[in-house]
């Protein structure tokens, strides 16, 4: 069973897709620990309802990103964590994790990537009459927003969308991508090719043959 640790700043609605995931047995992963960097973030709470370690490691008490993210590596070994999952954490993350954890940790991003990079995803899409919008699960190198791209999926930009009901549809589809992203780490489907992610036929398929990543309609 994948140990997950996930690092989250806010609601957490990410974070309770996977958890939910989990708990249904819907993907073959356990959250082993939630990180928080932000006292009274919703997503403790609901690491707490789910009976999952919560954790509050707060940035001010670092003297900088390295020092945090050292301590970060630390408990997340701590709680022997396989793949880490950034679920809307507000921080810029360091080669001191990237490097502890290579290939291994995700993120999800509202947007289809590489448009709409950074903050205000939504809000880019809009101002660029962009049709259509999406999300992205991706591998986390050293940019922002840049990695690998595991798992999109697509949505329309409607005529009266406002910021808020743009990023609302946008949501309600990376609650569908991460479980389904981290189903095929957990599952030991995920391949680079370069920079290209290559999927392995499911286990118990002979062929194992690569195909591209999906995208959800
Ligand atoms: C999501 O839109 C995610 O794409 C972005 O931050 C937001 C987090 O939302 N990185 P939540 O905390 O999971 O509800």
């Amino acid at each position: 069973m994948m140990r997950l640790g996930v690092l989250a700043s806010g609601s957490g609605s990410n974070l309770q897709a996977i958890l939910d995931a989990c708990a249904q047995k819907a993907i073959p992963a356990e959250v082993a620990v939630v990180v928080c960097n932000v006292a009274g973030a919703k997503a403790l709470q609901r690491a707490e309802s789910a009976g999952v370690p919560a954790v509050l490691l707060a940035h001010g008490q670092f003297p900088t990103r390295d020092a945090y993210d050292a301590e970060l590596v630390a408990l997340l070994r701590r709680h022997q964590v396989d793949l880490v999952c950034l679920a809307g954490f507000m921080r810029l993350i360091t080669p001191v994790l990237l490097s502890a954890f290579q290939n291994k940790v995700l993120n999800i991003h509202p947007s289809l990537l590489p448009a709409y990079p950074g903050l205000h995803a939504a809000r880019k899409a809009l101002q660029a009459g962009a049709r259509v919008s999406g999300c992205t699960v991706h591998i986390v190198d050293e940019g922002t927003d840049t990695g690998p791209i595991v798992v999109q999926a697509a949505v329309p930009v409607l005529d009266g969308d406002t910021e808020e009901t743009l990023a609302a549809r946008i949501l309600a589809q990376e609650h569908r991508c991460y479980p389904r992203a981290i189903a095929l780490f957990a599952q030991g489907r995920v391949e680079l090719d370069g920079r290209r992610v290559r999927l392995r036929a499911p286990q118990g398929d002979p062929a194992r043959t690569l195909s591209s990543p999906e995208l959800f309609d």
